[in-house]
């Protein structure tokens, strides 16, 4: 049986994600921080995990050691949004968002790298927000803009280094999702047009089939950085 780890999989695009997986017969080993996951399947692990935090990491990821030894696909969707309105930077900010959003999840996937095999592939969920070729035209959230553009270049690097191993690594763009965080984004006029089984359904074909390593995705085709 197929195994993927998925981060932040207690609500939204991760919960969504980790449903579909169970659906296509994959062990998964979903992460929460606050919130339970809310599913029972004897194929589902639960592991309670803070990607702000070094020492859940390293216990994450001893746990994870101990149980499984390879992983065939990693999604790494957990992140938090918290300077959607804000008009000022503060350095507080860009610190607590780089930490989960970026380091957490660099700390993280490194860690793991030893259980990757020819054939993996590390799915980083990324973000229209993240890219220079997408207009900066509602919101400014300066601090998770600058953590997803910079999850990008760690995607491509990352591709890069792990390529004569044969192991995959792709960013995806979800689009605009009725989720906790899609929502913080809406206004009156203007809500998310997606629903986290679109997302869902996308991270696993990108999953399950052959791709070119080192790309942005968004609804099935490789999109512009
Ligand atoms: N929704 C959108 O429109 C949209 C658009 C572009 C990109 N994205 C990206 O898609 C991914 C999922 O977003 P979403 O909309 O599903 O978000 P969400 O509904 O806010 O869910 C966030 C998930 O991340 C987990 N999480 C938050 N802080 C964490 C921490 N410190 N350590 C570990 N896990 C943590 C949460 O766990 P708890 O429930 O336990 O707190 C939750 O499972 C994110 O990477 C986001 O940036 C979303």
């Amino acid at each position: 049986m197929k195994n993927v780890i998925i981060t932040g999989a207690s609500r939204g695009i991760g919960l969504a994600t980790a449903k579909k997986f169970l659906t296509e017969g994959w062990q998964v080993i979903g992460t929460y921080n606050q919130t339970k996951i809310p599913l029972e399947n004897s194929n589902l692990k639960t592991i309670k995990f803070d990607q702000g935090s070094p020492n859940s990491i390293r216990q994450t990821i001893e746990q994870i050691k101990t149980e499984y030894s390879q992983i065939d696909v990693l999604v790494n969707n957990a992140a938090i949004l918290i300077d959607v309105e804000d008009e000022t930077v503060t350095l507080r900010k860009i610190r607590q968002t780089f930490e989960v959003d970026l380091f957490g999840l660099i700390d993280f996937t490194e860690r793991l790298l030893p259980l990757f095999k020819k054939g993996s592939h590390i799915i980083n969920i990324d973000s229209g927000y993240g890219s220079f070729s997408s207009p900066i035209d509602n919101k400014t959230s300066t601090s998770y803009r600058m953590a997803k553009a910079a999850l990008n270049m760690y995607t491509r690097t990352l591709a890069f280094r792990l390529k004569k191993q044969g192991i995959l690594v792709s960013s995806l763009d979800p689009g605009w999702v009725q989720t906790d965080m899609g929502n913080v984004v809406a206004s009156e006029t203007e809500k998310p047009d997606r629903i986290p089984d679109q997302p869902a359904n996308e991270i696993f074909n990108l999953a399950v089939n052959p791709i070119e390593s080192g790309q942005f995705w968004r609804e099935g085709k490789i999109r512009e950085w």
